[in-house]
C-alpha cells in the first residue's frame, strides 16, 4: 500500500495549484473593484460641488421654434403650438422608450413603433398610451431654457 502515496502527493500539489490561482485571481479582482469604487466616489463629489450660477443655459432661441411645431435639443422636445406659447417634454417615448426623434406637421413622432404625439404631449396615434413628460421652459432674453 505504500506504492499509492506517490500517486496521492502530486495530485496535492495540482489542488494546491488550483488552490493558489483562484485565490490569486480573487485577490486581483477585489483590488480592481476597491479602486474603482473610490475613484467614481471621487469624481462624482467635485462634480456635485460646482458652482450653481442662476441663469440657465439656454436650449435654443425663440426664433429657432417654429409656430404650430417644435424642435428637438438634446433630451428635451421644445414646442411652440401658438405664437408665443412654448412647451418642453422629455424626449423619451412613453411607450417603451425609444427616443422621439421629428417634429413633422405638428406631431412630435416616434421612429421605433410609429405613436405620435401632439405639440402639447399628449398622444394622438399610439402604440403609447400616455403623454410625454413634462419638461417645463421659460423665455429668457429671447431663449428657451429649462424653468
Ligand atoms: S417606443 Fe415609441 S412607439 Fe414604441
Amino acid at each position: 500500500m505504500s506504492q499509492n502515496d506517490p500517486v496521492v502527493n502530486p495530485l496535492d500539489r495540482r489542488s494546491a495549484l488550483a488552490g493558489a490561482g483562484v485565490a490569486a485571481a480573487a485577490l486581483t479582482l477585489a483590488a480592481a473593484c476597491g479602486s474603482d469604487d473610490s475613484t467614481s466616489r471621487g469624481t462624482s463629489s467635485a462634480a456635485a460641488t460646482s458652482s450653481g450660477a442662476p441663469t440657465a443655459a439656454p436650449l435654443t432661441s425663440t426664433s429657432d421654434v417654429p409656430v404650430g411645431g417644435g424642435v428637438i435639443v438634446g433630451d428635451t422636445v421644445v414646442t411652440q403650438p401658438a405664437a408665443g406659447a412654448f412647451s418642453g417634454f422629455s424626449t423619451t417615448c412613453t411607450h417603451v422608450g425609444c427616443k422621439v426623434n421629428k417634429v413633422v406637421n405638428g406631431l412630435i413622432e416616434c421612429p421605433c413603433h410609429g405613436s405620435t404625439f401632439n405639440l402639447d404631449g399628449t398622444v394622438a396615434h399610439g402604440p403609447a398610451t400616455r403623454p410625454l413628460e413634462s419638461h417645463p421652459v421659460k423665455v429668457q432674453d429671447g431663449n428657451i431654457v429649462r424653468a
